[in-house]
C-alpha cells in the first residue's frame, strides 16, 4: 500500500493491552504525525494509564512525543476496574521500561483545544481508544476548537453484537455513557468502531508466532501483550484486537464497510448502561459494520514487523 501523506494525530487512550498494540501500530506508521498521547481513566486509573503511555513511548524510542494526562473519572459516575483482563499494571504484567519524561500536566482537554486552534481546521485527527470523557469535555468546554477536528475515530459500542460488559453494553461506552452521548450528538465527523468489527479481527497462536519470528521490538512486545490477554481471558483459540482497528481504519478505511445510524446511549443505572440505542431523531454517525479481516490482520502484522 503506498503511504498516505502524514496527518496530525492525537491518540486518546487508557492503556490497556490492546491500546498498547494500537499505539505501537501507530508509531510504526508514517501516515500518523503523532503530536501527543492524551490519557483517560478506563481500563485502569489515570496514574497507571498515563504511566503506561510513557512506558510504551520509551520502549518505541519515541519519548519526544508528549503524554498529557486527562480525565481521572467519567463525567458523572464511578469508573470500572478491569484489572482481571489488563492486569494490575494495565499491561498484563509485560515488562516495559519506565517513562523518561514526566507527563505534561493534567489538562489534556486544554492541550487538545490549543493544538486544534494552532493547526489548520480539519487537519487534526483524534483516535480515541478509551472512554470518551476527554473528547466530550473538549466538545462542551471548547466547542470552537472542537469544530476544527478532522477525523474522530473511536472504538466503542456494539450494534448487532452482544456487549462485553452488559447484554448490549461495550466497555468504553459503558465506562462513560454520558460522554458518549455528547460525542454522538455533537455533529462531529465521528466514525465508531464497534465490537461488530473488532471481534472479527483476531489474533491466534499462529499470528503471535509470526510476530515473534520477526524479532522486531514492536512485534515481539505486541506478541507478549496479546499472550497476556490469552492468559487473562478464557475460551476460544484467538483474541479480538479491539483498539488496533481504530488505527487500521484511519490507515485504510476501505478495509471496513460503514453504515450510518442515529445513535443514543442508555444513560440509566441498569446493568446495561452504555448500551447503544437506535434513535431516528439523532444526527447520523458512521459506524464500521464489516471488515476485511485477513487484510486488516496482514496490515497490522506488516507494520509491527517493519
Ligand atoms: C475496549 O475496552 C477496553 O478494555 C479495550 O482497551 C478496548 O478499548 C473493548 O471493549
Ligand atoms: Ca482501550
Amino acid at each position: 500500500m503506498p503511504h498516505q501523506p502524514s496527518r496530525i494525530t492525537v491518540i486518546d487512550t487508557d492503556p490497556g493491552i490492546d491500546d498498547a498494540v494500537a499505539i505501537l501500530l501507530a508509531l510504526n506508521s508514517p501516515e500518523f504525525d503523532i503530536r501527543g498521547i492524551t490519557t483517560v481513566a478506563g481500563n485502569i486509573g489515570i496514574a497507571t494509564t498515563t504511566r503506561n503511555a510513557g512506558r510504551i513511548l520509551v520502549l518505541a524510542g519515541r519519548s519526544d512525543i508528549p503524554v498529557i494526562a486527562g480525565a481521572n473519572a467519567p463525567l458523572s459516575r464511578k469508573g470500572f476496574d478491569t484489572a482481571d483482563i489488563h492486569g494490575n499494571d494495565g499491561l498484563g504484567g509485560v515488562s516495559f521500561p519506565e517513562p523518561i519524561a514526566q507527563p505534561a500536566g493534567h489538562d489534556a482537554v486544554a492541550w487538545l483545544a490549543q493544538l486544534l486552534d494552532e493547526e489548520a481546521a480539519g487537519t487534526v485527527d483524534i483516535l480515541a481508544l478509551g472512554p470518551l470523557t476527554n473528547v466530550a469535555r473538549l466538545l462542551t468546554e471548547h466547542p470552537t476548537s472542537a469544530s476544527r477536528i478532522g477525523r474522530l475515530i473511536a472504538m466503542g459500542g456494539a450494534i448487532r453484537e452482544p456487549g462485553n460488559i452488559g447484554l448490549k453494553a461495550e466497555f468504553n461506552i459503558a465506562a462513560d455513557p454520558e460522554a458518549a452521548e455528547i460525542v454522538f450528538a455533537s455533529g462531529q465527523p465521528v466514525t465508531l468502531i464497534p465490537l461488530d468489527v473488532t471481534r472479527k479481527v483476531r489474533a491466534d497462536r499462529a499470528y503471535l508466532s509470526a510476530l515473534r519470528a520477526a524479532a522486531k521490538p514492536a512485534a515481539t512486545i505486541s506478541a507478549e501483550l496479546i499472550d497476556a490477554y490469552f492468559q487473562s481471558t478464557t475460551g476460544g483459540e484467538s483474541r479480538p484486537l479491539h483498539d488496533p482497528c481504530v488505527m487500521l481504519y484511519a490507515l485504510q478505511p476501505d478495509l471496513f464497510g460503514c453504515e450510518r445510524f442515529g445513535l443514543g446511549v442508555d444513560t440509566g443505572n441498569s446493568g446495561d448502561a452504555g448500551a447503544l440505542l437506535f434513535d431516528t431523531n439523532a444526527g447520523e454517525i458512521s459506524v464500521a459494520m464489516t471488515v476485511n479481516s485477513p487484510a486488516a490482520l496482514d496490515l497490522l502484522r506488516k507494520r509491527l514487523i517493519a
